[in-house]
C-alpha cells in the first residue's frame, strides 16, 4: 500500500491532477475485482436509468404463417409427447430466451383432435386466450372449461391443469405465462403427475355460474388474490363492448375498453398479470400512450394498424403483436376490431412501480 501510493505521487510530492489519479484508480477497480467489488460510480447510470431501458421491440406475429407451422408441428410430435405441444412467440431481440417481453412468455398451443396435454402444475401463473377450434377444454382444479374463440381462461400459481380435445378439429390457444418474471426471482416449483387427466371433481362451468354472475357463493372468501372463475367466455364479454361504445364509454387511447376483473375484489385476474378486452370502432385514431407495462394483444375482429414510436404494425384476425413497455403507441383501426391484451401491469402496481403517460393528438 505504502509503495503504490509512493510511485503514484509526482516529483514534488502531490498527487499529478490528472495522470496519476486515472492510474490511482485504474488500479484501485483492478484490485477491488479481484475480492469481488466494483465502483458504483462508474455504472450508475446505466443501472439506475433515467427512463426504461427494454431490449424488446416491437413485432407481429401474422396467423397464417403461425397456424401453418403450428400444423405442421402436429405431425412431428404428439401433445403427451411433447408435455406441451407449443411454438414460442420470441421476441426477436430476445432470441433463445423464451421471452414475448421481459417479465411474459407467450406461445401458441395446438391440441389435436383425441389428444391430451397431460396434468401438471406450476407456479408460474398461466393463460389462454383462444383462437381457432370448438369444444376442446382445460381442466383446472378439478373442474373441466370448454373452449371456444375469443375465451380467456387463467390457471393461477400451483393450480393443477391438463387439456384435452374430444373434439373433430384440432384445437390452437394464445398461451402467456409469467414465468420469466418467476425465473428472476428464482422461485419455480413444478409438479408432474402420474395421472394424465384430472378426475372431475366440479360440473363444468361452475366456476362461471358461482362467480362470473354478480352473486357469489354465500360462505365465499372475502380475500383472494387470484379469480376464481376459469373460463371468461367471450359469449359473455363482447357484447359488453358494443353497450360501451353505445353508451359512448370510449377511451381516447384504448377504445371501448374492459378489464376482466377478480369478482372476490375487484382486482386484476391473476397477481402476476392482468388482461382486457377492447373494441376500436370502425376510423377509431387513437391518442398516443405509454405505460411501463410492455403488452401483448392479440387481434379477435376487424382489421387495423399500432404504431409503436415509428414502427407500423399492422393486425388482422388472430394476429398477435407485442408493444415493448414506454414506448409510445397508438391503435388505428380500419373496421370495428376487437383487441384482446394482456400485461404484467398488476405485478408492476403491486410493487409501486407502474407508470403510465397520454399525448393528446
Ligand atoms: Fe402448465
Amino acid at each position: 500500500m505504502a509503495t503504490a501510493t509512493m510511485t503514484e505521487q509526482s516529483t514534488n510530492g502531490g498527487p499529478d491532477p490528472k495522470h496519476n489519479i486515472d492510474a490511482m484508480r485504474e488500479a484501485f477497480y483492478e484490485r477491488i475485482a479481484k475480492r469481488d467489488m466494483a465502483p458504483l460510480w462508474k455504472v450508475m447510470k446505466n443501472v439506475v436509468t433515467k427512463e426504461p431501458v427494454t431490449r424488446c421491440v416491437p413485432h407481429v406475429w401474422h396467423y397464417d404463417d403461425v397456424k401453418s407451422l403450428v400444423m405442421e408441428s402436429g405431425g412431428l410430435i404428439t401433445a403427451e409427447e411433447a408435455q406441451r405441444r407449443v411454438l414460442i412467440l420470441e421476441n426477436p431481440a430476445l432470441h433463445g430466451e423464451s421471452k414475448a417481453t421481459n417479465t411474459l412468455f407467450a406461445g401458441i398451443q395446438m391440441i389435436l383432435p383425441g389428444e391430451v396435454a397431460p396434468a401438471h402444475r406450476h407456479v408460474s401463473s398461466a393463460i389462454r386466450f383462444v383462437l381457432d377450434g370448438e369444444g376442446a377444454y382445460t381442466a383446472v382444479e378439478g373442474e373441466k372449461a370448454f373452449m371456444s374463440p375469443g375465451d380467456f381462461v387463467i390457471t393461477a400459481n400451483w393450480a393443477p391443469h391438463d387439456h384435452g380435445n374430444p373434439s373433430n378439429k384440432p384445437m390452437l390457444w394464445l398461451d402467456v405465462l409469467d414465468f420469466p418474471a418467476v425465473n428472476f426471482f428464482e422461485a419455480s416449483f413444478a409438479d408432474y403427475f402420474d395421472d394424465k387427466m384430472q378426475n372431475t371433481t366440479r360440473g363444468d362451468g361452475d366456476s362461471a355460474a358461482f362467480y362470473a354472475s354478480g352473486v357469489l357463493p354465500d360462505g365465499a372468501p372475502v380475500e383472494l388474490n387470484r379469480s376464481p372463475v376459469i373460463n371468461y367466455t367471450y359469449a359473455r364479454t363482447r357484447p359488453i363492448l358494443d353497450r360501451l361504445k353505445k353508451a359512448s364509454d370510449i377511451d381516447k387511447s384504448h377504445g371501448a375498453r374492459v378489464r376482466y376483473a377478480n369478482p372476490i375484489n375487484g382486482g386484476p385476474v391473476l397477481p402476476t398479470m392482468g388482461a382486457n378486452l377492447a373494441l376500436l370502432p370502425k376510423g377509431f385514431e387513437g391518442e398516443k400512450y405509454r405505460s411501463t407495462d410492455g403488452t401483448i394483444f392479440v387481434c379477435t375482429e376487424g382489421r387495423g394498424t399500432t404504431t409503436v414510436e415509428d414502427k407500423v404494425l399492422e393486425w388482422g384476425p388472430n394476429d398477435v403483436f407485442v408493444v415493448p413497455p414506454w414506448k409510445r403507441y397508438s391503435h388505428h383501426a380500419a373496421q370495428d376490431s376487437v383487441l384482446f391484451s394482456i400485461s404484467d401491469r398488476p405485478a408492476q402496481e403491486a410493487l409501486g412501480i407502474w407508470r403510465e403517460d397520454r399525448l393528446p393528438g
